[in-house]
């Protein structure tokens, strides 16, 4: 066995959470060789409900789990933190602007920022899920001085996993057997899911391009939403194995031949302008991702580009204030 990592969860006494965590704590995101401390943080108010949590963690008797830190303290919650995996956010309530939510959460991961900045690894990989996560990433690796900025990532594994079941479902194969698509841009009803390099059991497959714009790329688009209407909460399962699925690809790197999807800092790459957490396809190599370079880009695709960009630009703008 390895020595430990330690891995912080935020808004562990939440509905992702309780699927997220314990996959975490089995060994299913870093591998079986990789034993873990458990770091779960959450509000004050959700202290009870997270040391049930806990109490189940030690019901499980993992072999991998060598401790639970359960704290609302987040000096204390990031302390020498290996992975974080920062799903706590301020949901949109009745009534509530795109803005109000931007800026409540702004404020959130302000905070984080600088607790990460003081307390984590240096090492740290980050993935936000806290909606809206692309920009909460932003505000959040503002605030950080000295650990790479590419540490600091959004998740748009969701939305590629989705797209990827939905091609298989068309194409008739498993969901396996899809390569080469991937998310680009915001995580938000903006998304572009690009498979025009798409393969399918190695082969190079294509759909009709009505069905792409009429039922595929608007079914990947409003998918949370059509869970919610079935469920009545939100993706959390499906939300929580994306999470894991990110971290586990960005350390252990993607298949020969393949790609992910990733919300990074742009480099400045299919003219996103630099700086902004945008999701690229991304190789990934030895825990370093690199952007796919070359991928042609139809005038179709550009159109939904420039949205997807213009959306991102400006929820920066509206929390310049959180950026200086
Ligand atoms: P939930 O409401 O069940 O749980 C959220 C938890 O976060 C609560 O326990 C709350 O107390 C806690 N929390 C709030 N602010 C916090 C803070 N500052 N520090 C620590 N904990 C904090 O919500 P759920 O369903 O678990 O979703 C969490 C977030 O994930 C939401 O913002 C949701 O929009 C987002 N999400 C993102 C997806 C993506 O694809 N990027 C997919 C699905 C959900």
């Amino acid at each position: 066995l390895k020595p430990p990592v330690r891995v912080a969860i935020t808004g562990a006494a939440g509905q992702i959470g309780y699927s997220l965590i314990f996959r975490v704590a089995s060994g299913e995101m870093l591998g079986p060789n990789q034993p873990v401390i458990l770091h779960l943080i959450d509000l004050p108010f959700a202290m009870t409900a997270l040391n049930g949590v806990a109490m189940e963690i030690q019901d499980c008797a993992f072999p991998l789990v060598q401790g639970i830190v359960a704290t609302d303290n987040q000096t204390v919650g990031f302390k020498d933190v290996n992975y974080a995996l920062l799903v706590g956010a301020k949901p949109r309530g009745p009534g509530m602007e795109r803005g109000d939510l931007l800026k409540d959460n702004g404020k959130i991961f302000t905070e984080t920022g600088k607790y990460v900045n003081d307390h984590a690894s240096r090492d740290i990989k980050v993935v936000v899920v806290g909606n809206p996560c692309n920009t909460n990433c932003l505000i959040l690796a503002n605030q950080i001085k000295d650990i790479p900025k590419e540490n600091f990532t959004a998740m748009t594994r969701l939305d590629h996993n989705r797209a990827q079941h939905q091609l298989a479902d068309k194409l008739g194969v498993h969901s396996s057997d899809i390569r080469k698509i991937a998310i680009f841009g915001n995580h938000s009803p903006t998304m572009v899911p690009y498979i025009d390099q798409m393969t399918a059991k190695n082969h190079k497959a294509t759909v009709d391009q009505q069905w792409v714009t009429q039922t595929f790329i608007p079914t990947v688009q409003q998918r949370g939403a059509e869970i919610i209407k079935a469920r009545k909460l939100s993706s959390a399962a499906s939300a929580g194995n994306a999470a894991m699925n990110h971290i586990t690809t960005w350390v252990n790197g993607t298949p020969e031949g393949d790609y992910t999807s990733m919300a990074i800092p742009s480099d400045g790459s299919y003219g996103v302008p630099k700086g902004l957490i945008f999701s690229f396809p991304v190789t990934v190599k030895n825990g370093k991702y690199s952007i796919v370079q070359g991928l042609p880009i139809s005038p179709f695709y550009q159109g939904l580009l420039d949205k997807t960009i213009k959306e991102l630009v400006d929820e920066r703008n509206a929390v310049d204030h959180l950026l200086k």
